[in-house]
């Protein structure tokens, strides 16, 4: 027994690690007080409006905007990786079709690394190539993974359409018009890092071990899926379906939280203010939403948002909309199913975790906490016979 931790002082321990410092990071920085968040030092304001996909994902791995030459090569080698690999289909064809598509990706992903040849987790140039696989490799295996659930047939990318046309195409056999098109592209970068949530410590956690890259992301995955984290979107858009079903949406918000629910899509660890992201997601579904349009979800989630708002002013807390909140009711005005809300968020976070692993095998040193250990001991063993 190590002494020296029975002999640390319980107040000292962070439970859920609120405000504990781990390590440091460059890819990306949350600013919970004034409500913003950074790539790379970029504003997510400005990356929202101005940049692509590839381009953001580009500036989180390797630090820097790319050029037209460098981003015209990183499309071409995301491309390279984006063929499907039979193998994982057919697997993902054998699962039950009430199978999750963040379940289905776990698996997706473990059996992307069985494909792999037994390599070096070490070298940087394996690494490199991971990661653009697992990256290209995402919306395919989700996209497929939503028509299994459909029991239609899987659908390949295709060459002429760009990353997030592809993943629209795949889910829908529909290629987006360019305004749906630039809403999913939006959303994907909204949601491609945020400081050290929950999946991306655990990516790196994992990443730490020095495990392969296709692991990492697995268990990061897993991690996402929770309601308290990437899960929350879909149940999200259960509780909006309530409260129009409850026909007095005021009502059901104070009946939920006196009763100790949670309102989904509200609340965060680091925002004290309004979520930067949820903002831009508002402000599509207001875009999004005829003036005639009644009972629409932007009005019923306005008025759970002001309820639940009001109560928590009451109680002092500093809870506000986070950006699963609005997300949504925008994917469902561009026809994206609400089972493929955190799928979503996976495809775009995805990069993030990638980046992470990437940052951290330039200096790793392995994530070992400790707890507090409060069990007995010196607790003798009882042979089987006496117990
Ligand atoms: N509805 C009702 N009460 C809430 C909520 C909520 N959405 N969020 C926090 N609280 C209350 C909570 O009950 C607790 O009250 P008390 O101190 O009286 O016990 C207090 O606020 C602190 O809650 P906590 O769970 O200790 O705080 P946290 O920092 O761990 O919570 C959170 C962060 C996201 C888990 C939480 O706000 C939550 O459960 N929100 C709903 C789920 C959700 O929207 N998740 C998506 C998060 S953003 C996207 C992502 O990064 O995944």
């Amino acid at each position: 027994m190590n002494k020296e931790a029975i002999s640390k002082p319980i107040s000292n321990i962070k439970r859920g690690m609120q405000d504990l410092i781990v390590d440091t990071t460059s890819v990306s920085w949350v600013d919970g007080i004034h409500g913003k968040l950074y790539y790379r030092g970029i504003d997510i304001q400005e990356l929202a409006h101005f940049s692509s996909f590839e381009e953001t994902a580009a500036l989180l791995l390797y630090g820097s905007l790319p050029n037209q030459d460098k981003l015209a090569q990183f499309r071409w080698e995301l491309q390279k990786w984006a063929h499907p690999q039979e193998k994982v289909l057919r697997i993902i064809q054998e699962l039950p079709q009430y199978a999750q598509p963040l379940t289905i990706l776990q698996t997706g992903l473990a059996a992307l690394a069985c494909l792999e040849r037994p390599y070096d987790n070490n070298n940087s140039a394996n690494i490199g190539e991971n990661i653009l696989q697992i990256i290209a490799q995402t919306p395919i295996i989700l996209a497929a993974a939503y028509r299994r659930h459909l029991n239609i047939p899987i659908l390949e990318p295709r060459n002429d359409l760009s990353f997030v046309e592809n993943f629209f195409y795949m889910i829908s056999g529909k290629i987006p018009s360019l305004r749906s098109a630039k809403i999913l592209e939006t959303a994907l970068i909204l949601q491609m890092d945020h400081g050290f949530n929950s999946s991306t410590f655990t990516a790196r956690a994992a990443s730490s071990t020095l495990t392969s890259c296709f692991s990492a992301i697995s268990a990061a995955v897993g991690a996402l899926s929770g309601p308290l984290h990437g899960g929350a979107s879909e149940l999200l858009f259960e509780m909006l379906e309530d409260a129009r079903a409850s026909n007095d949406v005021k009502e059901y918000v104070k009946n939920l939280l006196n009763t100790g629910k949670r309102v989904m899509g509200m609340g965060h660890r680091v925002y004290k203010t309004v979520d930067p992201r949820a903002l831009i997601f508002k402000k599509f579904l207001e875009e999004l939403t005829p003036k005639s349009e009644k009972n629409s979800d932007l009005e019923i989630l306005s008025i759970i948002e002001k309820e639940a708002s009001h109560f928590f002013k009451e109680k002092n807390k500093p809870i506000h909309a986070n950006v699963d909140f609005w997300s949504g009711a925008v994917y469902k005005k561009i026809n994206i199913p609400s089972r493929l809300y955190p799928a979503i968020f996976a495809a775009a976070r995805v990069v993030g975790w990638c980046a992470h692993i990437l940052e951290l095998r330039q200096d790793n040193r392995l994530y070992r906490p400790e707890a507090k250990y409060v069990g007995a001991i010196k607790v003798p063993y009882i042979p089987i016979q006496q117990r």
